[in-house]
């Protein structure tokens, strides 16, 4: 890329941040042109279905929100301990946990903001150590609080050393939590408007799992640099009318692990003044 191709790119990307309505007054989404809306959720297409517990008063919550709020940083260092299923009930749970629906069948309410409560995005997770849960591919059932398999895979290493972009240290996460966008449930009331919204929309997911990890002893990063091909792939996602755009290692740590931590920001040091 030359200099204006560049120039270019970052001009689109400015673009995209504004809503430019002014461009074609007339402009009517599908919902406002009349058009049925999609369904709110995806179907089971797995027959193995895992019911999540949802005692969550048994876990160990740790102080207030101001304490949890502190003490949320990344977590790139992680023990390859199981976590239990009601731990990842609670993570799914905090992160898109359906409270209720809007209207008959609307919108659904969850756990999360959301613009025009579309909430557009699936959660698919790898597996490695999640106590009674064999490793490989899951999907959460937010409309009713469940896990379907997609596939058993007993080493996921190689999945997630592609998927994060040989950010290796993500291979020892008890779980990787991938996150898709369905285009057209957001697309239906956004129309040109969506792609802009869904951005500002994952970020309260993401920030929800960091809060919902810290508040019990996990850690966790968010993964923007991520392969998408491969994980659509593994998924079954067509990679256009759904696809996998972040994605969140979550792993078992340790205190003693903080220098280890802290040497991820080396490079810092080089622009010190
Ligand atoms: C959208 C997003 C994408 C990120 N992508 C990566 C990533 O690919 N690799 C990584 O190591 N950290 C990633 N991070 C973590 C940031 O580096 C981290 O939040 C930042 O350095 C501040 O540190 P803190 O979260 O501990 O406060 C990402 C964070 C966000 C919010």
């Amino acid at each position: 890329m030359d200099k204006k191709e560049i120039m270019e790119r970052i001009q689109k990307g400015r673009a995209f941040m504004h809503m430019q309505e002014e461009d074609d007054p007339d402009y009517k989404t599908d919902q406002y042109s009349g058009i049925k809306q999609p369904p709110l959720f995806k179907d089971p297409v797995s027959e193995q279905i895992v019911d999540l517990p949802t005692d969550f008063e048994q876990l160990n919550l740790t102080g207030n929100l101001l304490d949890v709020i502190n003490a949320r940083s990344s977590h790139r260092v992680f023990t390859e301990e199981n976590i239990s299923l009601l731990q990842l009930s609670y993570l799914l749970w905090c992160t898109q946990g359906v409270k209720g629906l809007r209207g008959k069948r609307y919108a659904t309410l969850r756990t999360v903001p959301c613009g025009g409560a579309r909430h557009e995005f699936e959660t698919y997770l790898c597996i490695q150590y999640v106590e009674g849960l064999k490793s490989g591919y899951y999907h959460y059932l937010p409309q009713t609080h469940q896990l379907e398999c997609l596939k058993e895979e007993d080493n996921v290493k190689d999945f997630i050393s592609v998927t994060e972009q040989k950010q290796d240290w993500a291979c020892k996460a008890s779980v990787v939590f991938y996150y898709s966008m369905v285009a057209y449930r957001a697309e239906w009331r956004y129309g040109i408007f969506t792609h802009r919204v869904a951005l500002i929309d994952v970020g309260y997911v993401s920030e929800n799992l960091y809060l919902a990890c810290t508040s019990i002893g996990l850690g966790s990063c968010a993964i923007g640099a991520i392969s998408e091909k491969e994980a659509n792939e593994a998924f079954g996602l067509d990679g256009n009318e759904e696809f996998i755009f972040l994605s969140h290692p979550v792993g078992t740590i340790q205190e003693s692990d903080k220098q280890k931590e802290l040497d991820f920001y080396a490079f810092v040091h080089d622009y010190d003044e």
